[in-house]
């Protein structure tokens, strides 16, 4: 059976970067890695449309949030963070876990944060030095306007915006300087298109400033070596250097479809699977849905299990379940990374050929037909 995989994380890696991380293995303290990895920065700086380092982490996504927490934060500051999904609800759990003092803004999962919500919250703790938000919520499917809040936060406050990019970058418009976004964080089995074990962190100038004064405890994760060393295209430790081989390639990849086409096909490829979904009577839980994937509550059959088998067991696809108290109530599938339009059109056949194998009453082909539709009426 053919194996599709449709998890915003890990999502499919290209048979050329495969092959590539298949090569011999190199040294990273030798002019060869050094060439490799002066390329691959330079081109992360594009992707994450930004003058500043980008810096590479040897951790999975999570490792660069906490960077940035002890990096920029002291035991007893005061933080917002926004709850409106499990990511976001991570980061009030990395601050507390290091002293800071998280105010959390709950959200209703599956709705956006607004400014004027980031806003009153500064307002009442105007001590607040750092706002953490996640511009797409992997756990619900909802992206928030980061460029609005970060003219907010701004506009209100001297703290520091800190951006959850994790599903966002490479996928969602994201212009780290021209917002105002002072860190961005992002992970490699994503938007990225390499498997995980790789996490990148970008920080304005004012968010270095705030760097040099915090003392939370940190060593592997201390950004001031990290930077020193990427002066000389070098990390303080050992990095993953497979992984990053598999990097330079699919940046390469993203400079030569460039991230405004990779933008556009993202956007178009979400239009058609929420057309695709809800063509089928289903319904998405987002409010204000990400362009990184789509969550769609659980058919309504008398058993889901039979239409999860089904889709699994089989059609090959993987997709994702729920997390928290959504787990057994949505599924998640994902169009992040390495996907186009046929992509598209078989996850929406196996998802109508898995609901007819469970029971579920529809229009065959309404939801192929949907998605299609959204292929053929735009004009790219
Ligand atoms: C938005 C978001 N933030 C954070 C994380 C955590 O990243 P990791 O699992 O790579 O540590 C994920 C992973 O799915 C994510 O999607």
């Amino acid at each position: 059976m053919k194996k599709r995989l449709f998890t915003p994380g890990p999502t499919p890696v290209p048979e050329h970067v495969l092959l590539t991380m298949a090569e011999p293995i190199i040294h990273h303290r030798h002019p060869e890695f050094r060439e490799l990895f002066e390329r691959l920065s330079k081109n992360l700086q594009y992707l994450f449309q930004t003058s500043q380092d980008v810096i590479s982490l040897t951790s999975s996504g999570s490792g660069s949030m906490e960077a940035a927490v002890v990096n920029l934060l002291s035991p007893g500051d005061t933080a917002i963070t926004v709850n409106g999904g499990k990511f976001g609800e991570r980061w009030g759990e990395l601050c507390r876990a290091n002293g800071v003092n998280a105010v959390e803004i709950a959200v209703e999962w599956g709705t956006a944060v607004t400014a004027d919500e980031i806003v009153e919250s500064i307002k009442a703790h105007p001590e607040t030095k750092a706002v953490f938000v996640t511009h797409s919520e992997t756990s619900t499917g909802v992206a928030i306007d980061v460029k609005t809040i970060a003219q907010a936060v701004h506009a209100n406050s001297g703290a520091v915006f800190v951006v959850d990019g994790i599903t966002a970058v490479g996928a969602l418009e994201m212009r780290m300087d021209e917002w105002g976004l002072d860190v961005v964080v992002t992970g490699s089995q994503k938007g990225l298109m390499i498997p995980p074990g790789l996490a990148f962190i970008a920080l304005s100038e004012k968010a270095w400033k705030l760097v040099e004064s915090s003392h939370c405890h940190r060593y592997y994760f201390d950004l001031l070596k990290a930077r020193k060393s990427l002066k000389g295209n070098d990390t303080p430790w050992t990095p993953a250097t497979t992984l990053l081989i598999g990097v330079d390639v699919a940046l390469e990849m993203i400079r030569k479809e460039t991230l405004e086409k990779v933008w556009e096909r993202h956007s178009r490829l979400a239009a058609a699977v929420r057309a695709g979904v809800q063509a089928l009577g289903l319904r998405l839980l987002a409010k204000s849905p990400s362009n990184a994937l789509t969550a769609i509550w659980n058919p309504e059959v008398p058993d889901v299990k039979v239409f999860n088998n089904a889709l699994k067991k089989k059609y090959g696809i993987t997709v994702a379940g729920g997390q928290g108290h959504l787990k057994d109530k949505i599924f998640r599938i994902s169009h992040l990374g390495y996907y186009d339009e046929l992509d598209v059109l078989s996850v929406i056949g196996a998802i109508e050929l898995s609901l007819r194998d469970a029971g579920y009453v529809f229009e065959p082909g309404a939801g192929v037909k949907a998605a299609q539709t959204v292929f053929l009426n735009e004009s790219w």
